[in-house]
Formats: C-alpha cells, structure tokens, sequence
C-alpha cells in the first residue's frame, strides 16, 4: 500500500510508468504531477483516468509550495522523478529553460522529500530518472557502464547531469536514500514528434522531408519504451539504496540506417510502392555539438535484478509505427499551433 508521486507522468515514458504502476498495483496510491508543457498531454492516459488508485495534479516542480503540500497530503513513500525538459534542439535555443526544470526542479522535489522524510528515512525512495548523454559520446569502439565518468556536451544532458550530481550528493550528506538509472533512446507510443523516430513517421505519411542531420551516422541504441517502464518497475521494486543501473536495448542503428528501415515499413503499411519513402530523406545542417555514438552495457541491471528487454527493434518499430496511422486525433493536436512554428524555427 504505497503511496508514490511520479513527475512528468502525462509525457512520454512517464505515461506508460503511470500507466503500469496504475495498473499493476491497485493497492498503491499513484499521484501523476505534470505541468502539462508542450510535452505534456492528458490524452496519453485517457484509459486510465478513472481509476480509484490514481490522481492527476497539474503543476510545476519548481513550485516549492505545492510540493511540499503534495507530501504533507499524501505522505509519499516514493518518488519517481521523470518531469524534465527532454529534447537536446530545443535546450541549445533555450538553456537555461532546462537547468531551471531538469536541475532547480530537481532538486526542489529532493529537497521536499528530505524535509518530509525528516531524516527518517526507512522504506522511503527518491527514484531519479536520468539518461545515458550524461556520459558524453562514444568513437566507435567502446559502451556506458555505470562507472564511465560524466562528460556532458549539451544543454540538455548538462542539466541531467547537474540534477544526478545533486542527487546523489544528498544521498551523500544527508543520507537520502535514492537509486538513479540511465537510459538509452527511447521510441514507441505517445512520443513527441520532435523526436527524431515519431517527427519521421509524421513527415513520411504526409511526404514531407525526412531532416537527417550531417550524413545520418551518428548512432543511437533505441530501446521500446514498455521495456524502459518495466525496468524502472524493477529497479523501484528492487534496486539497492545509492545504486545507479544503465537500462538499454544493445541495439545499435545509425541514424540513416533506421530511417531507411522506418521508411520501408511505412512504405508496406502504407500500401506505398517499395522506395517511395527513402526519396524524402533530406540531409540538413548538423545538430551543434552532435554526439556521435551512444551505447549502453546495462548486464548489472540484468544480472542483479533480472531485467531484460523483451522486443527486437523491427517488431517494437512495426508497433510503433501501427500506433501513430492509428491514433490521427492524437498526431494531429499535437503538430497543430506552436509545433508548426517550431518546426519552421527548427529546419527552415
Ligand atoms: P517528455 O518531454 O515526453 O515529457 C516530459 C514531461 O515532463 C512532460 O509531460 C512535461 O509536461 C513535464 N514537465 C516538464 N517540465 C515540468 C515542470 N517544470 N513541472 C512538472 N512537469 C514538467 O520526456 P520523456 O522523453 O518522456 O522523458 C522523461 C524523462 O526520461 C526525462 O527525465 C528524460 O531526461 C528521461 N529520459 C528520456 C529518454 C528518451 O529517449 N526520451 C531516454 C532516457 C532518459
Ligand atoms: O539517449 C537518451 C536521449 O535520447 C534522451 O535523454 C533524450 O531525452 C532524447 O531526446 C534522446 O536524445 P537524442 O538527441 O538522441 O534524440 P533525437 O530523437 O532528438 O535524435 C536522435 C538522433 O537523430 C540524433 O543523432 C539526432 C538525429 N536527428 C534528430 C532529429 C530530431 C536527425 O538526424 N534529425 C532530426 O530531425
């Protein structure tokens, strides 16, 4: 009978952790806090809203008053932190929007959890959502393991480094009991479409311009997000007090490469002839400060606590791409309004 705050549960990964937890532990009480930026939509969780164990809050993390409010209300047990300003264009156009989010929202919410917990801290958790970036970029040889030192070269992964600097310094001073995972790139359902998988699939069913930055071979190592959500279920469940896990699929694509698949799938579910799709790839001006490689060695998570992805890419990119002809309603409010200005800002 739990009673957990998760952060930035109306975005992407957030809404499939809400929805697991929801539906998984119908004994714990799930309060979702979400701003509800850009980023954020209430649609994503449209199957769950009704649901006794689950409340909504709309706010800001920034906002020590209602945080604070929020732990004497519910006497958290936890708290899984994924609220975050997420996407790397948009933190070199405006940096200091993310570390106010990603480091001073951070640590206004540890810095509550703390003071509620009053430094009795026995069964309490302070879950801290990071990515792999905060390790910096790869050559071609080489992986992420949990001891690679933080070399941050964004905006973005700046900012998450600072906030698991901060969390694990309160782990350290005051004893705060934490766990901190690193993520890979995540794809599937309910995804922005500033992101470079969902911003393909909307461009290529309207033939538009597929954008690839510089020559497409930099690397990512996607994992599908139901994946990603049940390993942070594992590691809430069963990770140790100061530990940090990696959490990826091991499976690399370069840019180009994926996309070439994604449009040949499109091709097939979109009754296309075969190489319709591939004449929209456009090379652009490369992203600022572009890392070059990703990779993730996450054998602790699988060997301590027995995580492990469950979907080849090709099925989770078939799914995913099913998800997005499916659900127009859902693509369409979102690339209305401010994401046309965006995207003009962005690729013109
Ligand atoms: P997202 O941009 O889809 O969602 C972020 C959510 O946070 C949105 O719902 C937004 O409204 C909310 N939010 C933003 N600022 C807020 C504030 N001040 N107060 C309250 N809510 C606020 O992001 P995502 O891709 O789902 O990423 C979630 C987390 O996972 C982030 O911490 C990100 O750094 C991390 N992560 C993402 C990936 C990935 O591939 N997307 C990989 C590894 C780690
Ligand atoms: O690695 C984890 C990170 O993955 C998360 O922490 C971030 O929140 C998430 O946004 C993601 O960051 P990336 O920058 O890797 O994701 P994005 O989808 O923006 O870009 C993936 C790759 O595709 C990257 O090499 C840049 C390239 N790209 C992206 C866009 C949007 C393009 O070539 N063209 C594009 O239009």
């Amino acid at each position: 009978m739990k009673k957990i705050l998760i952060t930035g549960g109306a975005g992407f990964i957030g809404s499939h952790v809400v929805r697991l937890f929801v539906n998984k532990y119908p004994d714990d009480t799930i309060v979702n806090l979400d701003k509800l930026t850009y980023a954020g939509n209430l649609q994503n969780l449209t199957d769950i809203e009704n649901k006794p164990n689950y409340t909504f809050v709309k706010g800001d993390i920034l906002d020590k008053d209602l945080i604070k409010s929020l732990f004497e209300k519910y006497n958290f047990d936890g708290v899984i932190h994924l609220a975050a300003e997420s996407h790397v264009d948009r933190s070199i156009t405006n940096p200091l929007e993310f570390a106010e989010t990603n480091i001073l929202g951070t640590m206004v919410l540890i810095n509550a959890a703390k003071n509620h917990w009053k430094n009795n801290f026995a069964q309490k958790l302070f879950y801290h959502i990071s990515t792999d970036e905060v390790y910096g970029s790869l050559g071609e040889e080489g992986i992420f393991t949990e001891t690679t030192p933080y070399s941050p070269h964004s905006p973005y992964s700046a900012s998450k480094a600072g906030s698991d600097h901060f969390v694990r310094a309160y782990h350290d001073t005051y004893g705060l009991p934490i766990v901190i995972s690193n993520c890979s790139n995540n794809y599937g359902a309910n995804q922005f479409p500033e992101k470079l998988i969902p911003l393909s699939i909307n461009n290529i069913k309207n033939q538009k311009n597929i954008p690839i930055y510089g020559k497409g071979e930099n690397i990512r190592d996607w994992l599908f997000v139901e994946d990603h959500a049940e390993a942070i279920d594992t590691i809430f469940h069963k990770g140790k007090n100061g530990e940090t896990y990696n959490i990826g699929g091991n499976n690399e694509w370069k840019n180009i490469d994926l996309i070439r698949l994604l449009c040949q799938i499109m091709d097939k579910k979109l009754g296309r002839e075969k190489g319709t799709s591939e004449k929209l790839i456009t090379f652009v001006k490369d992203r600022a400060g572009h890392d070059l490689r990703y990779a993730i060695d996450s054998s602790k998570l699988q060997k301590e606590l027995g995580w492990k992805p469950s979907l080849q890419f090709e099925e989770g990119l078939e799914k995913t791409v099913e998800w997005y002809l499916a659900s127009e309603a859902w693509l369409e409010n979102v690339v209305s309004g401010e994401y046309q200005k965006y995207y003009q800002k962005q690729y013109s």
